[in-house]
């Protein structure tokens, strides 16, 4: 493993990944690395404390073709544009992939090392090249509860999501900024003055959401003040995609495909940054103590932590502002619901770009270079 190609890493997902890369001191482990650019070939390449050769191009097939590993933060047009003609070309390097384009073929795995580890060593055994990153939501959800799936708890699972506007794109991360802003001018100096009442502030802050130049050309709609129930386009049995993607990925990432774990819900898109929360409901194989539920949860990797079912603790570390710009994923309101002894309601939160996006493709890179 000594050529190994960066793409799309000035993007989002690519920075963070980039930072996370940085601060591990990853790249002092692979002996050339490569950054591609789409528009910039010939420019400086970006700063990781030593020289880097020039960007080279990204649409440069034989540039790409020299590389051990690929990874790319590009998006799916890229992949679909690129990846196939280098496969056709004989091509065999390791092609990590943060997009959803390759996710479901048979020739893909899925990478969420500390959920499915041992699916990602034997495909390489096997000779399996292409590792995506999952779908975020999905990423999180088992790195909350694998361990109830592990050890072959869960017989269904509800998710309802409260999704970042990060999962939508940087754009829109600005667009449900613009919003918040609006609202707050529209307020005006009524906010500050104790005496006016709410229902007229209220009024104006409705005005304004419903005006036609409230910004809304990424989501389409007012998210700030609001929320979104629907994420992504529209499947012919009536879920989303993003519906679809839950109960399909989830069961690739566990190699249930040919007996899969029912997994569905309803995927809402919130006035969140970054981090992604869900509400689960899950139907247990059989009723096991809430004590024990906890420990299997907790011990299933290194950064789950169970929050105890309480207000104060709850209310401080069960939140998107909690826990944004970390790899604490906190599972708590653990508690068996009233439907009976196997139904068991949980809430997690955690940073849709770091477990959801660049950390498990990092570490399908930190794997490659054992
Ligand atoms: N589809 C996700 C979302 C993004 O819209 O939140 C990450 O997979």
């Amino acid at each position: 493993m000594r050529r190994i190609g960066f793409v799309g890493w000035r993007g989002m997902v690519g920075s963070v990944l980039m930072e996370r890369m940085r601060a591990e001191g990853d790249f002092g482990r692979i002996p050339e690395p490569v950054f591609f650019s789409t528009s910039q070939a010939g420019q400086p390449g970006p700063d990781i404390g030593r020289e880097v050769p020039p960007l080279a191009d990204a649409r440069d097939l034989e540039a790409l073709a020299a590389m051990d590993a690929i990874v790319s933060c590009q998006g799916g047009d890229y992949t679909r544009e690129i990846h196939p003609r280098l496969r056709a070309a004989g091509w065999d390097g390791y092609w990590i992939d943060a997009a959803s384009a390759l996710r479901m073929e048979p020739t893909s795995v899925i990478v969420l090392d500390p959920v499915n580890g041992d699916a990602i060593r034997d495909a390489l055994v096997r000779g399996v090249r292409d590792f995506i990153g999952g779908n975020c939501t999905v990423s999180l959800m088992l790195m909350a509860v694998g361990g109830l799936f592990r050890a072959g708890l869960v017989e269904w699972v509800s998710s309802m999501t409260y999704q970042a506007a990060s999962g939508a794109g940087a754009q829109n991360m600005r667009e449900l900024l613009a919003q918040m802003g609006r609202l707050r001018e529209a307020a005006g100096d009524a906010l500050d003055d104790p005496a006016r009442g709410i229902l007229e502030i209220d009024r104006a802050v409705t005005e304004a959401l419903r005006a036609a130049d409230f910004p809304t050309a990424h989501f389409g709609v007012p998210l700030a003040g609001s929320l979104i129930p629907w994420i992504d386009v529209p499947m012919p049995d009536g879920r989303s995609r993003e519906e679809w993607k839950g109960a399909v990925e989830t069961n690739k990432i566990l190699g249930r495909e040919d007996n899969p774990i029912p997994v569905d819900g309803i995927c809402v898109r919130i006035g969140a940054m970054r981090c992604h929360s869900q509400a689960l409901t899950i139907k247990l194989t059989r009723d096991v103590p809430l004590d024990e539920l906890e420990a299997i949860i907790a011990e299933a990797n290194a950064w789950v932590r169970v929050v105890p079912n309480e207000r104060e603790r709850t209310v401080r570390e069960l939140t998107p502002a909690a826990v944004t710009g970390t790899l604490d994923i906190p599972v708590g309101r653990l508690r068996k619901l009233a439907m009976g002894p196997q139904y068991l309601g949980a809430f997690t939160v955690g940073d849709q770009l770091l477990w959801g996006a660049a950390e498990p493709l990092r570490r399908m890179l930190g794997i490659l270079l054992e």
